[in-house]
């Protein structure tokens, strides 16, 4: 028998990654997503999970990095797993400490290749567009002290054709990401 698990969903912008995971999750009866956390008090991802009646919270800078005030908040929700879904922010070492190998991330292209500091969203397609790479995909990750760097989880491949453009190689890695990630949360969350 699983325990309980409490997620919290960290998100910057769009939240698409994020919606798919409250779909998934909604009724499920041992994991639930608890909290949606923003950097950014604008990001639609907030309204998505408004949506769902997913409570939300936005931080700044120093709430993040210094006083502590984000990992207090996940504490009072009794939060077991994190979950990076489009989060541009590097998580603190305080985080990362009271969550060992209960926080996971996913890139859009196949790490160790594309990633690193400022690897993200449409220029991790033009990246790949650029190096002429045949193949792209989705990497799920733990998070660790290092970006983009944690132990792989799950990797999933699509093709890159000749005509295709940042934007349609774009197109493909949500598609994949869209149908991936919730399940391999599940499967991370069960383990
Ligand atoms: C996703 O493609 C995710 O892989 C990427 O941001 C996008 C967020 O989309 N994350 C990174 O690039 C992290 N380095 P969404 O807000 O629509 O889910």
């Amino acid at each position: 028998m699983n325990q309980p698990a409490r997620l919290a969903v960290f998100l910057s912008g769009n939240g698409s990654n994020a919606e798919q995971i409250f779909s998934h999750f909604t009724n499920y009866p041992t994991i639930t997503v608890a909290l949606v956390l923003s950097n950014n008090p604008g990001a639609f991802g907030l309204q998505r999970a408004q949506k769902f009646n997913i409570q939300t919270k936005a931080f700044n800078k120093n709430q993040f990095y210094e006083s502590g005030v984000v990992l207090n908040w996940l504490k009072e929700e009794q939060i077991t797993h994190i979950v990076l879904a489009g989060f541009l922010w590097m998580i603190p070492q305080s985080l990362i400490q009271a969550y060992p190998k209960h926080i996971i991330n996913i890139h859009p292209a196949l790490l160790p290749k594309f990633g690193g500091k400022g690897m993200y969203g449409s220029k991790v397609h033009a990246g790949v567009k650029a190096a002429g790479e045949t193949k792209t995909g989705i990497t799920i990750h733990e998070v660790n002290e290092k970006y983009d760097e944690g132990k792989i989880i799950f990797q999933a491949r699509c093709e890159v054709l000749p005509e295709d453009t940042p934007d349609s190689i774009a197109k493909k890695v949500q598609a994949l990401e869209h149908s991936h990630y919730p399940v391999e949360i599940e499967r991370w969350v069960k383990q």
